[in-house]
């Protein structure tokens, strides 16, 4: 016999909720930074400590809340994000009012937040779902969330993170590519005392792609641009010769919301086909923009996936972009490689050269580009002084 059905408290509920919705540490810092992003912050600031393990405290300096939006916020979905209620006309990143009550449901949180129109800071504190009473804090305009021992409430999900190298290149990822859509915005982020993203605010797309992806990928990259019925693309791709081991620096963001799809990456790899071998990925930055109802962004908990109402549209502008902007650029080889291979063809034994790169456009050997050293590229600062 099963036991009688009964409503769950609302602490156990929000439990559930984290569990979709933070998955890891970086999944919270994807949560804070995009509330501080909606909230019109231009600086936004993140410390972490042991990997977010310990500490994740975000600061920005957007609009703040009030004493009674703060206590509010924190409420299983309360959200000032759908103010017409209409699910299909999104235009910030949260909506579902449910990444701060999860949080707080499985670590202990910390709020501290001032408006312009308030001579005060306020701050409430929520321990394993526990509300405290707001309270008189000192605090500049915006918001500060800290928090701390995330999963103590939840040990076995304590048990699943991986090692802090592991979560904290989740997070520099994380930041780049939210900074990768939002180039005015300045990002920080510090390990404890060290710092291991500082991006400026920029003037442009382009700007910010040079500061995450370095001047190798824009000397080696082609701009794609497109349009199909309501959809356009915009965004960079890397000549052929250029390529990595794995599809990590595959990006793309849908209405400027970064986004993992699989339609995405399945036409990437059409476009490439006869260019590329099957085991190497080339570097996109792909800007899709659509009317709100083109595209359905409240199909995953974390709203990291997206569904098209017409994926073959999507797939098909994709495709068409790549190629086109490839075929226009097919006599250019990566800059990257041709120095390289100079390099050894002036070496003493040139012999070696020929072993080496048998075909232009087969993959470059391992000593070029590896996940090792595709990591250290991107995440300098971690691999400069612990391996990951
Ligand atoms: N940094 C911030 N600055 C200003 N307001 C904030 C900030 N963080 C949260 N809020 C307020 O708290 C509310 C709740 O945040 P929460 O992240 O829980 O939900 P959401 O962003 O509305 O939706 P989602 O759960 O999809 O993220 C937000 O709607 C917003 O009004
Ligand atoms: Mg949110």
């Amino acid at each position: 016999m099963t036991s009688p059905i009964r409503l769950l408290d609302s602490t156990l509920i929000n439990q559930i909720a984290a569990g979709e919705v933070i998955e890891r540490p970086a999944a919270a810092v994807k949560e804070l930074v995009e509330n501080s992003v909606d909230a019109g912050a231009t600086h936004i600031e993140i410390l972490l400590r042991e990997g977010g393990r310990t500490l994740i405290q975000v600061t920005d300096n957007g609009c703040g809340m009030e004493r009674d939006d703060l206590c509010l916020a924190v409420e299983r979905h309360a959200t000032s994000k759908l103010p017409e209620g209409d699910l299909f006309n999104i235009k910030s990143f949260g909506f579902r009012g449910e990444a701060l009550p999860s949080i707080g449901a499985v670590s202990r949180l910390t709020l501290t937040s001032r408006t312009a129109n308030q001579d005060t800071a306020w701050e409430l504190f929520i321990e394993g779902g526990t509300k405290g009473a707001p309270k008189m804090a000192a605090h500049p305009v915006g918001t500060r969330v800290s928090i701390r021992d995330l999963f103590y409430a939840t040990p076995v999900r304590l048990k699943f993170l991986k090692t802090i190298n592991t979560e904290l290149s989740h997070c520099v990822d994380c930041i780049n590519r939210l900074a990768l859509a939002h180039p005015h915005v300045r990002f920080l982020l510090k390990e404890t005392d060290r710092v291991l993203i500082d991006y400026p605010s920029s003037p442009s797309l382009e700007h910010r792609m040079n500061q995450i992806l370095g001047a190798e990928f824009v000397n080696n990259s082609r701009a794609i641009d497109g349009q199909r019925d309501n959809v356009g693309i915009k965004g960079w791709v890397s000549l052929p010769t250029y390529n990595r081991s794995q599809s990590t620096e595959q990006f793309l963001f849908v209405n400027n919301r970064p986004v993992r799809d699989k339609v995405f990456h399945a036409a990437i790899r059409v476009a490439y086909q006869d260019l590329l071998a099957s085991n190497r990925y080339p570097v996109v930055v792909a800007y899709l923009t659509a009317d709100p109802d083109e595209v359905d962004v409240n199909v995953h908990p974390a709203k990291t996936e997206v569904r098209f109402r017409d994926a073959q549209v999507v797939r098909g502008l994709i495709i068409n972009a790549i190629r086109q902007t490839l075929t226009n650029h097919s006599q250019t080889t990566s800059s990257h490689l041709g120095d390289q291979a100079i390099a050894v063809l002036r070496s003493p034994n040139p012999s070696y050269a020929a072993a080496s790169y048998p075909r232009f456009n087969q993959s470059p050997p391992s000593i070029l580009r590896t996940g090792k050293t595709c990591v250290s590229r991107i995440y300098p600062h971690i691999h400069g002084t612990r391996s990951l």
